[in-house]
Formats: structure tokens, sequence, C-alpha cells
């Protein structure tokens, strides 16, 4: 199968940081890859190089048959981009965001129009779809900018982060949209914190830590690699949590066991089944740890990012250590402020825009979408 995304030896540095430091990447014509990484790994900024939005010190890549660094302008109409920070202008209502975009991509106003409610029924924003951009919470704003990523598809798609902030009911949603995009040929490349989201939609998987791939394959390959059974236990007393670790180390592989304080549970990876149970259970026993549930399992999309990056999934960089993890969800996300930017200036057309189509400047997230298939219509220029 031909390539949709092919990228090999990308660097990039910003001073003392090497945020992609040789990344190799392959998604075939018409598959999902998932990018999964610790924060601060390097996703957005392979993201931001693939869409032409960041010029790379060294490598190439080649999109939608195209090459990023020689062709920027081509790239950019054949891609689309939801960006880690919704990019949706403010002061424009739900629909009028959704019709602009219509219209740069050249649809027709009756089609514009069709479209943007299509999409505002589909990621539940009807009733909230003529106020302002800039009363939405979060999560709306997010729906909007990937439904406005959505109004046209591009053969080639990017969505960094696309479910973070949303509800299980819009994330659900999203699934099943992005599923019927792939089932209609599209080739996407999606970042993500939700390991269950790289197993639902991910063909193909590749791990990033420190500005390298670590790890690629599939979702089975890659827990496969990882190995064993899991003995998980839930104890009833918090304050015995320790106790129990000790205990569950003992009949652990070494490595890769993970406390999560807030439900009481330890997980330890383990050679040796059920008759293992038995003799854990009795070791606990002895130590007076009550256990309000204990059982083996295979290993997760989660074990095996903890196993290669010594990081449970969604905590911040360095914030944890392998056994310590913390809740999903407890990463912080730095605002950079880039959620108020407006994108107006992409919009308007009045962006840089210069003969080798580079000169994006370092702020150019926002915006990114009516640049990004702006070439092609000539809307925006
Ligand atoms: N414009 C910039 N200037 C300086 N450093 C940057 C810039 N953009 C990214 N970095 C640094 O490059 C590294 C990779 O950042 P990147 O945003 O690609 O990570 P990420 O994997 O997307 O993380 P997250 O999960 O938090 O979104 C980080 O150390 C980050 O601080
Ligand atoms: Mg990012």
């Amino acid at each position: 199968m031909p390539s949709a995304i092919y990228a090999e030896g990308l660097v990039k540095t910003f001073g003392e940081v090497r945020a992609l430091d040789g990344v190799d990447l392959d998604v075939p014509e018409g598959t999902v890859l998932g990018l999964l990484g610790p924060n601060g790994a390097g996703k957005t900024t392979a993201v931001r190089v693939l869409t032409t939005l960041l010029r790379p010190d060294g490598g190439r890549a080649v999109v939608a048959g195209v090459d990023v660094l020689k062709h920027p302008n081509e790239v950019r109409r054949s891609i689309g981009l939801s960006g880690q920070f919704a990019a949706v202008d403010e002061y424009l209502t739900g629909r009028e965001n959704l019709r602009m975009v219509g219209r740069l991509h050249q649809l027709s106003a009756r089609d514009a129009k069709k479209r943007a409610a299509t999409l505002l029924e589909r990621f539940h924003l009807t009733d909230a779809a003529d106020r302002t951009a800039k009363t939405y919470s979060g999560g709306m704003r997010r729906r909007l900018d990937l439904a406005a990523a959505l109004v046209v598809s591009p053969p080639v798609m990017f969505m960094d982060e696309p479910t973070t902030g949303l509800d299980p009911r819009n994330r659900q949603e999203l699934w099943s949209v992005i599923e019927e995009l792939v089932a209609g040929g599209t080739t996407l490349l999606l970042t993500t914190q939700y390991l269950e989201e790289a197993d639902r939609l991910a063909h193909d998987i590749a791990v990033v830590d420190h500005g390298r791939v670590i790890a690629r394959g599939t979702s089975d390959q890659l827990k496969a690699r990882t190995g064993g059974e899991r003995v998980e236990v839930v104890v009833h007393e918090r304050a015995l949590l320790p106790t129990a670790e000790e205990v569950l180390r003992g009949f652990g592989e070494g490595g890769g066991s993970r406390v999560e304080e807030h439900t009481r549970r330890i997980t330890v990876p383990v050679t040796g089944g059920a008759k293992l149970l038995a003799e854990i259970i009795r070791e606990l026993d002895a130590r007076s740890v009550e256990i309000d549930d204990i059982g083996l399992r295979r290993p997760t999309l989660d074990d095996v990012f903890l196993s290669l990056t010594g990081h449970a999934a969604a905590t911040e960089r360095g914030a944890g250590t392998g056994a310590g993890g913390g809740a999903p969800g407890t990463g912080a996300r730095t605002g950079t402020g880039a959620e108020s930017r407006t994108g107006t200036e992409a919009r308007t057309g009045t962006g840089p825009d210069t003969a080798t189509g580079w000169d994006v400047g370092p702020d150019a997230d926002t915006g990114t979408r009516a640049q990004i298939g702006a070439d092609r219509t000539g809307a925006a220029s």
C-alpha cells in the first residue's frame, strides 16, 4: 500500500531541547496511526512539521505524495488538521464558524449551510449554534474545532489529541465519526493520551519519547511484546498499600509495577498464572492485608506504555515514577494561551504566505485550518 504519510529522520530542536530526534513514520493510505507518548515527547512537534507549520532542522517528509519541505503549499491542499488547542473564531457563532470554513473551501452558500447544520447536530452543538464561540465551554470549543476540521474531508487528516476534554458521550461520537471517515478512505494520524482510543481506532501505533519512536506495531503486537500477565489487587485499606506492594513485588518479574492510590489498586507483571494467585492471597493474609479484589489479566496498552516510557499515560513527564504513575488526567495541561487566539489572521488571508510557504511563524497553530486547504481555493489569498 502506498504511504500517505512518510517521514524519515525528522529532527527539530528548540534551543537545548531536541523535540524531534530522528523520527521515522510510515502511514499507509487509508489507515490510522496512533502517536502515543508522555507530555513533551514531541507529538505536537511532529504534527506541526508534517502539516507544514514548522520547518524541521533535518530529515524529510512526504505527505499525500508531496514533499513537505519542497512544496508545503501543495501539501496543504490535501490535508486537514485539528490542533491540540482549539482554533475557533471567538467572535463568530458556532454556525458562522462552520459556514465560513465551508465557504473558504469553496462550498456553495447552500452547501456550506447544510454542512454546518449537519456537523452542529452531529457534535451536539445545535442548541448553542447561534451563540458566539467565546461563550462556549472548553469541550464545546473542542467539538466546534473538530467539526470545522471535518467540513470537507481531505484525504489525509491530522488530529492532535482530538478527544482531550470531551465527555464520554462526545468522545464516543467522535470515534464513530472517525471510523466513518477512515471507512471512506481517509488516512489519519492521531495523537492521544487515551490508550483506549488508540486501541479502538489505530491500525498501527508508534510510541514516542524524547523525540524518538521507541516502539511501533499494532496494539496486539505491542501487548504481546510487553508480555506476561498482570496481577491486580485492590486492598481494603489504603494504609496497607505499601505492605501489599512489597508482597506483590516479591512475586513480580521486577519493574513495571503500578500503584493507584485513589483506587487502592496495585498491578504487577507476573509469570505463573492462577496458581500464583493462591500463593499471593496466602501471603497477603499472613501480613494481615485485607483485599477487596484480586485477579489476573492480560497486559493493556497502558501497561505497554508504562513499561516502554516509565510513565503511566496522561501524567506529566518527569512527575511520575514508574511505580507511582498517578491518576489519569492528572497531567497538567500548561495552557499556552493558544486557546484564546482567534486565528483570524490566517482566516482572513493576511497571514504570511511567502514563496516557500514556510514562514508561518512559531505561533501558527491557530488558524491552521484556514491556512491548510486555503490554497486549494485561493479564497484566503
Ligand atoms: N515553540 C517551542 N519553543 C520551545 N520549545 C518547544 C516549542 N514547542 C515545543 N517545545 C518543546 O519540545 C518538546 C516537545 O514538545 P511537544 O509539544 O511536541 O510535545 P507533546 O508530545 O505534544 O506533549 P503534550 O502531550 O504535552 O502535548 C517539549 O520539551 C517542549 O517544551
Ligand atoms: Mg502535544
